[in-house]
């Protein structure tokens, strides 16, 4: 059991005379009758709520970032920014991560969150979220580029990727590829065309699942999503 001032400090964003003033004011109630008494012993048990919304039951957020390059998709990172140190302050809270990674050097779409189910869900090999990228590259796509990631590619220690889909980028510049991949292994689009000699200059992410990047959101720049946007990611599987 903890003063209830305590228990509504150490589960917010609030300061401990902030949760006192707000007691006294009639804001907080335990177990649906205010409470003005800052010393009441609560536990986990007592639903404390806060202008009606409860205390301590975690809101789940999700954030869609355009990832600008620079930095890491980490919670922390002893030598780089990462996605969290650049969070417009407004989306800060405890528990937020990034749902996968991005490259340092690569942009688009991230989704931040604080709802490890979620996270596991998307990123569970099982479910095989597709995931498109723009690739921009140092020389052009053939059509045996196409077919061997249409085949599954197989880089130089064995690994063999599952197959994916190669087309021809924006206005057919052989030289942009749009890539569908179901599966995130570490560089894997860098290292699939390196595989066929071709070197990423540039990578984009543009989608997860049904869910696109927001063509109006700057890069760098984030958004929240509802529960009924951030679905769209499993549109069309089966678990
Ligand atoms: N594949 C890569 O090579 N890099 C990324 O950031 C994402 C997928």
């Amino acid at each position: 059991m903890e003063r209830l001032d305590k228990f509504i400090t150490s589960r917010g964003a609030l300061s401990r005379r902030e949760a006192q003033k707000l007691i006294k004011s009639g804001a907080v109630t335990v177990s649906g009758e205010v409470c003005r008494q800052i010393d009441r012993k609560v536990g986990e048990n007592d639903a404390v709520c806060l202008n009606g919304q409860a205390v301590g039951a975690e809101k789940t957020i999700y954030i869609m970032m355009n990832k600008p390059a620079g930095v890491v998709s980490a919670t922390e990172d002893k030598r780089d920014k990462t996605v969290l140190d650049i969070l417009p302050d407004e989306f800060r809270r405890p528990g937020l991560f990034p749902a996968g990674r991005l490259d340092k050097d690569t942009e688009g779409l991230l989704i931040i969150t604080n709802d490890g189910g979620f996270a596991h869900r998307m990123l569970s090999p099982k479910k095989h979220v597709e995931k498109r990228y723009v690739a921009e590259l140092d020389g052009e796509i053939t059509e045996d580029t196409i077919r061997r990631f249409e085949a599954g590619i197989v880089f130089s220690d064995g690994t063999k990727c599952l197959p994916a889909k190669l087309e021809n980028g924006l206005n057919s510049d052989k030289n942009v590829g749009i890539v569908t991949i179901c599966e995130g292994k570490f560089h894997q689009v860098k290292k699939m065309f390196a595989v066929c000699g071709l070197k990423v200059v540039h990578l984009q992410r543009i989608s997860i699942g049904n869910l696109y990047l927001d063509s109006n959101l700057p890069i760098g720049s984030c958004k929240s999503l509802t529960n009924l946007e951030i679905e769209r990611i499993f549109i069309g599987k089966l678990h």
